[in-house]
Order: C-alpha cells, then structure tokens, then sequence
C-alpha cells in the first residue's frame, strides 16, 4: 500500500504458522512499518526471525510490548488474546485478532473486508478476524446475497493440516512417513490438542475439527454458523455445517449448498456475479476440466470458485466449490487487509 506515514507494528504469535504469513504478507504487500516488533511466548524468546532483510529478535509477550505501537496483529491462541490484546489496547493500539476470543463479542466487529468492510469503523480498539473456513465462504457467497438474496446454506468443508498450526503439520510429516515404511502411527495431537482420544491424519479424515458442543455440532461448525450470520448482517439465514481435516498441508476447500430467494436465477448469472466480485477467482470449466483445489490455490490471496452447478430439485438451490489459502485469506491476509482498511480509511481512532 502506497502512504506517506508508517506505523509501529506489533505481530503477537509470530513464529507460529499464521504468524510466519503474517510476515511475509506484511512484506508482499508493502505495508508501512515504521518499527516492527515480534512476539511469541516466552519459549521462543530469543530466536531471530528474518524481515525485509534485517534480523529481528522474538521478544516474549509482556503488557509493556504494546507501548507505542499503532497496530497488533494477534495470532497466538484465544488465552493469549484475552489476556494481551486489552492491554494493548489500554496503551492505544488498535487489535486485530486472528482467534476466536472475540468474534462473537457484540461490542467487537468480525470482518471480511470484501463483505463487511464498514463495520470497521465501529471498533472499539479490536477488530476480530473470522475463522478461516468462514472467511473464504462468505466472500463467495456475498455477491450471491447482493443480487439474488439467500435464505439457506449447507457446507461440507476438506480442511488443511495447517488449519491447526504447526505441531499439526509435524505431525501429518511423521505420520505420513511412518505409514509409508509400514509402521505405527502414532496420534497425540489431532482432532484436538487435549482431548482424551487422539486418531491418526495420515491417510485419513477426521470428521472433528474443535470440541463437541452440547448439540453434537463441533465447535468449528457453530462458528461456521455464527460467525455467517453476524459477518453477512443476516440472523434469519439458515446455516448448518460440517467440518472435516483432510491430509494436506494448504488449502481448504468447502461444498457449499446455497438457496437463494430470486425465482428463476441460472448459473450464468451466478457465474457473472461471482467472477465480478473483489477478491474472488472463477475457476468453472469443467469440459476442459478447470476447477480450483488446495494445491493450485495454496500461497495466493484470493478465494477460488468452481463446480458451479443448479440442484436438480431445487429450483432455487445452487452448488458450488470454493477453495481457499487459509493461513493468508483465512488469516493473514484478511487481517492485513484489515490493517490496510484502518489507514486508508483513518479509523485508527477509536
Ligand atoms: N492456522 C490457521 O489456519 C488459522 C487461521 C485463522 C486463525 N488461526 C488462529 O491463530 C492462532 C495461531 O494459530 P497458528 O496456526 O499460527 O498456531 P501455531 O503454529 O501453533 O503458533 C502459535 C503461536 O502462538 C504463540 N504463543 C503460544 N502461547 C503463547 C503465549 N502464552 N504468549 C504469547 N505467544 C504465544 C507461539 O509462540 P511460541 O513459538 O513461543 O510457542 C506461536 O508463535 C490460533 O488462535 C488459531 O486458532 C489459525
């Protein structure tokens, strides 16, 4: 982004896999750092992290690390934000945080800048950025809300390993390794760090992402559901979703049912109004076979839509694929994006 004035930026979660993004985003997108300071807990105090070409030093998270910084970039877990992210506050930074300590908080705008870039502007000092599987369907699904309406959504997600962070990847790598020659897999991280049983991702799919809810939806898919109505201003749309972790490192990718409340809409139009949209890609041919996947998509900012089709016995429902990079659309992306609205727009101050 192109501004004369630069700012200071605390990135809290830094050596982590969204924190590592976080960098690299910050670089690609040229964003105007003025002092750039790296946070993690206090295990990785001391490390050196690499940023445009200088070194930098991991500090541990303290309250006293948001003195003077503009902008906090938080990924490093919902305790780390509870704790941190109100004494940044206190000592006027604006938070965006990337867990899910505030999303559904009223007093906190959750935001996907292609859907609700104005709620910016109501903050409080944080800003939260929407779970990764949310982000990428509601960006599809806004320009679907903008010109037909939309009253049902049903999605099945096949959600990376990176989804949960990096001791998950080492664990995919060993797994994956150990099957191939043959030997046991060992399990102690997914579904879910702490739960009482542990199963192998290798050659796998765990229909468990987050912990059960009392109404047999886990906690991935209540914030599916939530996070859609509070990001899309809808309460009445109807949400139900399934979240599964697949065996790949990048990308998730989601089927999604929706409804729409327009009679007679086909699927040029919403080809049409898709492809025109910010920060979406079509990717719908399927004679010549063209359709996104985890791989074609991993390391690009926008989200992907293919496999456009009508159900065929409803009228009004429509299928579609929508494939996103979860650690930069999902996370990092969103919330420099975010950071990026915050000084265009000069809404900085609370
Ligand atoms: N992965 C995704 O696709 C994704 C997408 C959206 C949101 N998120 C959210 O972002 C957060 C981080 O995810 P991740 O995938 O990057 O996890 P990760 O790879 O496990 O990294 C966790 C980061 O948090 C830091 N941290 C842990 N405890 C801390 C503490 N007490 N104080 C300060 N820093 C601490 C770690 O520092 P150390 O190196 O010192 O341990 C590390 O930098 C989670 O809340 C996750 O839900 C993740």
């Amino acid at each position: 982004m192109t501004t004369t004035q630069r700012y200071n930026v605390a990135v809290v979660g830094a050596t982590g896999a969204v924190g590592a993004k976080m960098l690299e985003t910050l670089d690609k997108k040229n964003f105007p750092i003025n002092e750039l300071h790296l946070l993690s807990s206090k295990r990785s105090a001391g490390k050196e992290l690499e940023f445009q070409g200088k070194t930098y030093t991991v500090q541990e998270t303290t309250p006293e690390s948001f003195e003077g910084i503009d902008i906090a970039l938080f990924s490093a877990g919902g305790s780390v934000s509870k704790k941190f992210a109100p004494e940044a506050v206190k000592r006027g930074a604006v938070v965006v945080d990337n867990t899910s300590a505030y999303r559904m908080d009223p007093e906190v705008p959750l935001v996907v800048p292609e859907v609700n870039e104005e709620d910016i502007k109501t903050h409080n000092g944080i800003i939260a950025n929407p779970n990764c599987s949310t982000i990428q369907m509601v960006a599809a699904l806004k320009p679907i809300q903008d010109q037909f309406g939309m009253s049902r959504v049903i999605v099945s997600t096949y959600q990376a390993v990176s989804g949960a962070g990096n001791e998950a990847l080492d664990e995919l790598r060993t797994q994956s390794k150990a099957f191939l020659e043959g030997e046991d897999l060992e399990a102690e991280l997914l579904p879910v760090s702490g739960e009482k049983h542990h199963y192998p991702i290798a050659f796998n799919a765990l229909p468990q992402i987050d912990v059960f809810q009392d109404n047999g939806y886990t906690f991935e898919e209540m914030k599916m559901i939530n996070e859609t109505k509070k990001i899309m201003h809808d309460d009445t749309v109807h949400v139900a979703a399934t979240c599964v972790r697949l065996p790949f490192f990048t990308s998730h990718a989601e089927s999604v049912y929706v409804e729409v409340d327009k009679e007679g809409v086909t699927v040029d139009q919403l080809k049409t109004a898709i492809s025109n949209a910010e920060g979406i890609v079509l990717e719908d041919d399927p004679e010549n076979q063209v359709y996104p996947t985890p791989l074609s998509s991993a390391g690009k900012c926008d989200v992907f839509v293919g496999r456009i089709r009508k159900d065929l016995d409803n009228q009004k429902g429509f299928h579609l694929w929508v494939v996103s990079d979860n650690l930069l659309k999902g996370a990092a992306w969103n919330s420099v994006q975010i950071a990026e609205s915050l000084i265009k727009n000069n809404w900085l101050q609370k």
